[in-house]
Formats: structure tokens, C-alpha cells, sequence
């Protein structure tokens, strides 16, 4: 049979002879997608070769600490689409979000109350407290919880050389009534990495590359869904246009400005200071 535009996609179809099943039915869909999306766009030899040219030059700009292709998933909502397909949560569950290139394993356990600011120009100091429950409102005693934010500056401890080793990095375990707290700074956004290719494209297509202020999460408890998820500053200007497409309404949480004298020194707070509350619910196993 000779190839023609019209029979070319089920030819290359029907060339698919994995034993795995799986391996089949992904290629099928990579090949349908790939050759609808020429059918319809037609691409120049140019744009053809442009197209190809960005994507090696996306996989030069990955190394050890860098991930560009993962960055290109985050920023066109591939990341953020696969993530809520995999994590479809009963109400009350906590809403998972990106993970985000900056999570470092191995920070430190500490005792409810201390801070994981350890930098001196962190930004201003923040109470974060609140509660781990199944999602009927149960609590859930020795959660574990790994949080962690960029400065003020805008960067992530291992960004930035002027702040020390795991800073505004730390991990907490639930009181035996499901209660956390501890503290840290109040984030402000920030732009993600923009001097490679995802900047280029970001720029091209008149996008910005930035996230609003937020602080990023992994709570476990044993029996229960490990949640990844973040909680987002409700009054930040990029809350409806965050660059990888992480915000939902369940995450929106507001800071509030700690004016009462008596109430900032309970929390151990400059007046001034800051406090946010967060519920997290775990899903059963
Ligand atoms: C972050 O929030 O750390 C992040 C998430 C996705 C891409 C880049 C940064
Ligand atoms: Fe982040």
C-alpha cells in the first residue's frame, strides 16, 4: 500500500508491537496527538527546525540542579493537569499542587514552635499554625510535615549563597491533637528561572514568569496519602496569573497582620509580625 497524507498516521500506528500494552497505547496517543498537531498548524522547513532546535536547546540547559524539561511541563499546565488526574481528592482532602524544582530532602526535625529562618535578611518574621485531619475533621496525631519557601529575595537557600545551608527549610510532627505550628517568614513572589529556554518561550508568547508568594508543603502520616501542595498568598498580585498554573481556591490563604501587643507576644512575634492558619485534611489509604 503506498503512504498518502491521508493513511500516514495509521501506518506509523500499526508499526507499534511492544509486548507491554501500555508502551502501545501511550506511542498511539503520542503519534495521533503529534501528527494532529502538524495536520493542523503545517509548519514551515523553518518552523520545523526552529521547533527541534528548542528542544535540544532545552535539554542542554538541563544538568544536576537544573530541569529545564520539567520547567516547560510547569509552564505550559502539563505538570499541574497530570498532578490533579493522579490526586482526585473526597471534599475535605487537601488539594495538591506542584512540587516545584527547589525541595531538598533531609531538613531538619524540629520541635513545634522553632524557625526555620536561620537567614538574616529572611524577610518578616510569620507564625504559620494549624491543623492535621482526616477529611471528616479527625485529627491526626505525629503527622509529619516538611515545609519549605524562598527569601524575600525571591530565592530558594540553594540559590542564593548568602543564606545559610537549608535555610527556611524544616520539618514538624502534629501534637496529639492534630495541631502544628512554627515559624518561618512571610513569602513574597517570585520569579522562576527565566534565563533559558522557558524564559525565551515565556517572553515570546508575552507571558511573565512569576509565582505568587507561597509556601510549599509534604505532610504524611502513616495510613494516610502523602499530600504536595503549597498554600498561596490570597492578596498577591500574580494570584490569578501564576506562572505554572499552581494556584487553586482551596490553597488561598490570608496573612494577617499581628497589631495586638498581648497577641504577638503569646505567638512569640514583634508587633508587626505576621500570622497565617492552614488546615491540611489527609485522604485514607
Ligand atoms: C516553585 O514554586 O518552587 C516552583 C514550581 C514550579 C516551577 C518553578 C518553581
Ligand atoms: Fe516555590
Amino acid at each position: 500500500m503506498s503512504i498518502t497524507e491521508q493513511n500516514l498516521t495509521d501506518i506509523v500506528v500499526s508499526t507499534l508491537n511492544s509486548d507491554d500494552p501500555r508502551l502501545n497505547q501511550v506511542m498511539e496517543s503520542l503519534i495521533r496527538h503529534l501528527h494532529g498537531f502538524i495536520r493542523e498548524v503545517e509548519p514551515s522547513d523553518e518552523e520545523w527546525m526552529a521547533g527541534i532546535q528548542y528542544l535540544t536547546e532545552v535539554g542542554q540547559m538541563c544538568n544536576d540542579v537544573r530541569q529545564e524539561y520539567i520547567l516547560l511541563s510547569d509552564t505550559l499546565g502539563v505538570t499541574v493537569l497530570k498532578d490533579s488526574l493522579n490526586n482526585k481528592k473526597p471534599e475535605g482532602a487537601t488539594e495538591v499542587s506542584v512540587l516545584g524544582p527547589f525541595y531538598r530532602e533531609g531538613a531538619e526535625v524540629m520541635p513545634l514552635g522553632a524557625s526555620i529562618s536561620r537567614g538574616e535578611n529572611d524577610g518578616q518574621p510569620c507564625v504559620v499554625r494549624g491543623r492535621v485531619t482526616t477529611p471528616d475533621g479527625t485529627p491526626i496525631a505525629g503527622a509529619v510535615m516538611d515545609a519549605w519557601q524562598a527569601a524575600s529575595t525571591g530565592f530558594y537557600e540553594q540559590q542564593d549563597e548568602n543564606q545559610p545551608e537549608m535555610n527556611l527549610r524544616g520539618r514538624f510532627k502534629t501534637d496529639e491533637n492534630g495541631y502544628y505550628h512554627f515559624k518561618t517568614v512571610k513569602p513574597k513572589n517570585y520569579p522562576i528561572p527565566g534565563d533559558g529556554p522557558v524564559g525565551k518561550m515565556l517572553d515570546a508568547v508575552g507571558r511573565h514568569n512569576y509565582r505568587p508568594a507561597h509556601i510549599h508543603f509534604i505532610v504524611s502520616a502513616e495510613g494516610y496519602e502523602l499530600v504536595i501542595t503549597q498554600f498561596f498568598d490570597a492578596t498577591d498580585e500574580y494570584v490569578t496569573s501564576d506562572a505554572v498554573f499552581g494556584v487553586k481556591e482551596s490553597l488561598l490563604v490570608d496573612f494577617q497582620e499581628v497589631t495586638d501587643p498581648a497577641q504577638a507576644a503569646e505567638l512569640n512575634l514583634p508587633v508587626g509580625g505576621w500570622l497565617v492558619e492552614f488546615n491540611f485534611g489527609l485522604n485514607p489509604e
